[in-house]
């Protein structure tokens, strides 16, 4: 016994003494205050380039007051499982809300996308099920498939000729599902979703959308990725921890039965405490409020507007997005972490991407802009950037 626990602090010690030399050892930086705008670290102010709050819903007065009522009815917590005594009247009325909303028969609340995506998976992926997802898709989708006893296979970004590629291998398999995101973490670009229904109808497979960083910004009022495509995947999960700037998720099923089904089996479901009352108050209301500000969604494209208008204007390189996710790449670690130190001696909050989170030969500043960044702020970040 000894023996082997002395055999983990060596591996640890390794593996951490290489991501060091690399230089993609992870710090945990403690920051005091953050908004979708500014953000306080060591009691200094930056400017956030690094939220994913997109519409600055996380400290919008209605949001928080709704929370703020709720925890003093509720409580902190549920105290229990869905299947317990967690699931209230408020938690069916916030799942009617999301389907109806986004036009599937069924919603199932989840604590977090993370969770979202380990319950479908793990729950209906048998042993000759085949999983086919783009190369870049995220990683909670990844360990889910590897952890569960199907294939995984993976077609190159957004290439549907690979995607065509390895569909043709998948016969023997009982069931096909291909996973994309709507809109892509780390780069901001979109998959092209009809291109990918098409395949999938032809081949007899099930779509699954991950649409994080889509709901409560594309489409029309914010129905993200799916409506803005006019497609209608089986699948689709949307998260509440991005746009809508609470946290939690729920998975749109296309067949009542699937839910059902999610309900009687997934783990992550039955096992897990449920997302507190005072949270899916919050969340509703952020959505009636995301539904509804559609300038807020304005004020968003001309800030991405702006940026990529500025980043043109100085012959800088971005991978080509439309969204609020733009990254530059670069082509080692060193270069990314200066850029990330001058970046904060300029008092601006910019993140370092390193692998294994993405390629190595590729390390990337993941800029994301919001709705409430001011025109100074994205001029104040072009001015950085052309000094690189
Ligand atoms: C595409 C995608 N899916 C799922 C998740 C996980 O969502 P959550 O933060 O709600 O766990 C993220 C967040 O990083 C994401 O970017």
């Amino acid at each position: 016994m000894m023996h082997q626990y002395n055999n983990w602090l060596n591996k640890f010690d390794k593996v951490i003494t290489k991501r060091k030399k690399l230089l993609i050892y992870r710090y945990r930086k403690t920051i005091t205050n953050s908004n979708a705008r500014l953000i306080t670290f060591l009691n200094k102010k930056y400017i956030n380039f690094s939220s994913n709050d997109y519409l600055g819903l996380a400290n919008h007065p209605q949001v928080i007051s709704s929370y703020q009522k709720e925890v003093k009815i509720s409580g902190t917590s549920t105290s229990s499982s869905g299947h317990i005594i967690g699931y209230s009247i408020k938690h069916k009325i916030l799942e009617k809300k999301l389907a109806n909303l986004l036009d599937y028969p069924n919603a199932i609340l989840f604590n977090s996308g993370f969770d979202a995506n380990q319950a479908i998976i793990s729950t209906i992926i048998d042993k000759n099920d085949c999983v086919i997802t783009d190369r870049l898709i995220h990683a909670s989708i990844i360990s889910a498939v590897v952890q569960s006893s199907g294939t995984l296979k993976r077609f190159s970004h957004n290439n549907m000729i690979s995607l065509d590629k390895i569909l043709k291998t998948t016969n023997k398999y009982t069931n096909k599902l291909i996973i994309t995101e709507g809109v892509f973490s780390m780069d901001g670009d979109q998959a092209p979703l009809q291109k990918i229904m098409m395949h999938a109808k032809t081949n007899n497979s099930w779509v699954m959308i991950d649409d994080a960083h889509g709901f409560g910004v594309l489409g029309k009022n914010g129905k993200g990725s799916t409506y803005l495509k006019n497609c209608k995947p089986e699948i689709l999960v949307i998260t509440f921890s991005k746009a809508i700037g609470v946290s939690g998720a729920a998975i749109l099923c296309k067949y009542k039965i699937l839910a059902d089904y999610l309900i009687q089996c997934a783990r992550q479901l039955i096992y897990s405490t449920s997302l507190s009352i005072a949270q899916i108050n919050a969340i509703d209301t952020a959505i009636t409020i995301m539904q509804e500000s559609n300038y807020l969604r304005r004020r968003l494209r001309r800030n991405i507007q702006r940026f990529k208008h500025g980043m043109k204007k100085l012959k800088l390189k971005l991978i080509p997005s439309n969204t609020a996710i733009q990254s530059i790449i670069f082509n080692n670690n060193i270069h990314v972490l200066n850029l990330v130190k001058k970046a904060r001696n300029h008092g601006i909050w910019l993140n370092a991407i390193r692998p294994p989170t993405v390629p190595v030969s590729s390390p990337r500043i993941r800029i994301t802009l919001t709705a409430m960044h001011r025109k100074h702020d994205i001029d104040d970040l072009l001015k950085l950037l052309s000094s690189c």
